[in-house]
């Protein structure tokens, strides 16, 4: 018998909805498999918590996080602590991720379906076979340099900063995610290179560390600026691990979510260190979108992104790779009409009425099948 502590931080806006669903995953494969047991436990984090404690990220919550085997999370923030008020959820997501040193933020954009060919706002012979995997550096960069609110002069100012240590731990990841398919994916670092210091020491970096412990990889380097550009005309000479720091990886993962139909469906993974196959990997996994306060409270979510949120915390924080495999087949069997009788479901940002709950209903049956089969 296992039992996995998973703290549940459902957050704001559309937040519960969605992990309400993802949570049913585990209860369903603890019925169909009764000796894996999941305990899950639901924390305050955000503006649900700010409104109950004062503070987004209250201690209780970061402890319960730091004793879990993993994090499941929704998302947090909206109109009602906007950019000035003076605390703010997105605070608390910083907080948490510097506390539990979440570094590794990996973010896939590919198409969880062929028949969300469709959806891609480009055109669909460029997003074909898009399969980018983005790896953000989550913890350093200019979201955690020296910062000065504005003064009575009008100025303020945000550092872009990094140490040569910190490029290295999360190059080393892209490499061991590079390896971990067959044949090996090529490395794409992005930087600013010919403007920015830390990217002359990024790119530096990246480069002496694959050639002394990766010279089977394929590495390039490119500009932030032009690769954004082949995400809209060319998104497939991106394929593989697309390496880069923080702010540019925030940018770039939002851009490469919605050609694989929209954000709603992107799940990602942020880690304390390098995943493998043979060992468990603490991190938080979250849909890549956020509280999406148009649509909440009404039902109508897209819960794919939180559900194969749960599906990357069974493979890499769990080590419970079946499991996730039969997670991501329930997801594509009911997305895919040519699987379960010409009724694949829609939610309505891919132009479909199927409501939230009506979504995670067909995957958890679509689940036990694909469990039982295994
Ligand atoms: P958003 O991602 O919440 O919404 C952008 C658009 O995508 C909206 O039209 C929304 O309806 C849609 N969308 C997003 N997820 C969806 C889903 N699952 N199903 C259907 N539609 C979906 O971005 P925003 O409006 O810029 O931000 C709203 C709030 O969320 C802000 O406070 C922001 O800071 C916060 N945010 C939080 C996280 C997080 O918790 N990790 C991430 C991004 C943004
Ligand atoms: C994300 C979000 C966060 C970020 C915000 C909400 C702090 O946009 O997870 O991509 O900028 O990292
Ligand atoms: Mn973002």
């Amino acid at each position: 018998m296992s039992t996995y502590n998973i703290t549940v931080l459902a957050g704001d806006g559309i937040g519960p909805e969605v992990v309400s669903q993802a949570t049913r995953v585990f209860d369903k494969i603890s019925q169909v498999n009764p000796s894996i047991k999941f305990n899950l436990i639901d924390k305050l984090f955000g503006g649900c918590a700010i409104d109950a404690t004062g503070e987004p990220l209250p201690s209780d919550t970061l402890e319960s996080c730091r004793s879990s085997d993993a994090v499941l999370m929704g998302s947090v923030g909206g109109p009602k602590w906007g950019p000035s008020s003076p605390i703010r959820p997105e605070q608390g997501i910083l907080a948490l991720r510097k506390s539990l040193n979440l570094f590794a933020n990996i973010r896939p954009a590919s198409f969880a379906s062929d028949s969300l060919l469709a959806f891609t706002p480009l055109k669909e012979e460029v997003a074909i076979g898009t399969d980018v995997i983005i790896l953000r550096e989550l913890t350093g960069g200019i979201y955690f340099g020296k910062r000065q609110e504005a003064d009575a002069n009008g100025y303020a100012f945000d550092t872009m900063e990094y140490s040569k240590s910190e490029v290295e731990r999360i190059a080393r990841v892209a490499a061991e995610l590079a390896l971990s398919y067959n044949p090996p994916l090529p490395v794409h670092s992005i930087d600013k290179a010919n403007v920015l210091a830390t990217s002359r020491l990024w790119r530096k970096t990246v480069t002496e560390l694959y050639a002394k412990e990766y010279p089977q990889l394929s590495l390039d380097h490119q500009y932030v600026d032009s690769a954004s550009m082949f995400l809209v005309n060319n998104p497939r000479r991106l394929n593989g691990v697309a390496l880069m720091e923080n702010l540019f990886g925030d940018i770039l993962s939002d851009e490469a979510s919605v050609i694989p139909g929209a954000l709603g469906l992107l799940p990602s993974s942020s880690l304390s260190a390098v995943p493998s196959k043979d060992k468990r990997t603490f991190g938080l996994h979250e849909p890549i979108g956020g509280s999406a306060p148009d649509i909440a409270g009404q039902g109508i979510a897209n819960p794919v992104g939180t559900i194969l949120s749960a599906a990357l915390l069974l493979r890499y924080s769990l080590g419970l790779h079946a499991e996730a495999a039969a997670v991501e087949l329930a997801v594509r069997r009911v997305l895919d009409d040519k699987q379960i009788g010409g009724h694949g479901l829609r939610t309505g940002d891919l132009g479909g009425s199927t409501k939230t709950v009506e979504f995670g209903n067909a995957v958890i049956e679509e689940l036990g099948k694909a469990l039982n089969s295994a």
